[in-house]
């Protein structure tokens, strides 16, 4: 099973990208649906008195789907030149994962950005997500792919800006492995 994560907080079009990659028995978590609260640095995670976070929320989801997925797929929009807000959020409950790199091991993480701007202006961007995946992975050990910079052009459609969309999603999925 692969999970696909989308960033945003609506089902715009990082939800559709997600919705055109996944297979049969594939997961998509929308972000935009669920409930997760701040990280509180209370650090019981990292003193070992729970596996996972202590908040309960709907991370406890987001964990078990992390856990079972083989690759983990997160298609986030470019907000003021990076991943969105409730995405950081979600990657700073990431913290258990610290003390248990078990958990993530072997996992790898592929990206996707999408941006409003073309894909040249949003190179720099991209390779900076990139680059900011790539450190996390140092610490909490799983593997990173940049699958693409894309272009939304206008903001409500993905699809209606690229001619080759089909094409490019099908490009995407032979890259997951
Ligand atoms: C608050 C906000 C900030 C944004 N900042 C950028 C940006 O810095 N660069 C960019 O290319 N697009 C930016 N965008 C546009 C979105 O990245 C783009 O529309 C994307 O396709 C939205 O994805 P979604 O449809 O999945 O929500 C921004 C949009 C919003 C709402």
């Amino acid at each position: 099973m692969n999970l696909y994560i989308s960033g945003s907080n609506r089902k715009g079009n990082c939800y559709q990208i997600a919705q055109d990659l996944k297979s049969e028995n594939d997961t998509v978590i929308a972000l935009a649906e669920k409930n997760i609260k701040y990280c509180k640095g209370c650090s019981a995670c990292t003193k070992g008195l729970e596996q996972y976070c202590a908040i309960k929320d709907d991370m406890k989801e987001i964990y078990n789907n992390m856990a079972e997925a083989g690759n983990i797929i997160i298609i986030t929009p470019i907000y003021m030149n990076h991943i969105t807000g409730i995405l950081k959020n979600v990657i700073d409950r990431w913290n258990p994962y610290s003390s248990h790199p078990e958990l993530l091991k072997d996992k790898k993480i592929y990206i996707i950005t999408v941006g409003q701007m073309s894909e040249e202006e949003n190179e720099e961007i991209a390779k900076n997500i990139k680059e900011y995946f790539e450190s996390l992975g140092e610490f909490i050990e799983f593997k990173v792919e940049f699958l693409k910079n894309l272009s939304s052009g206008d903001i409500d459609d993905v699809i209606k800006n690229h001619d080759n969309y089909n094409e490019m999603i099908n490009e995407i999925k032979k890259r997951i492995k």
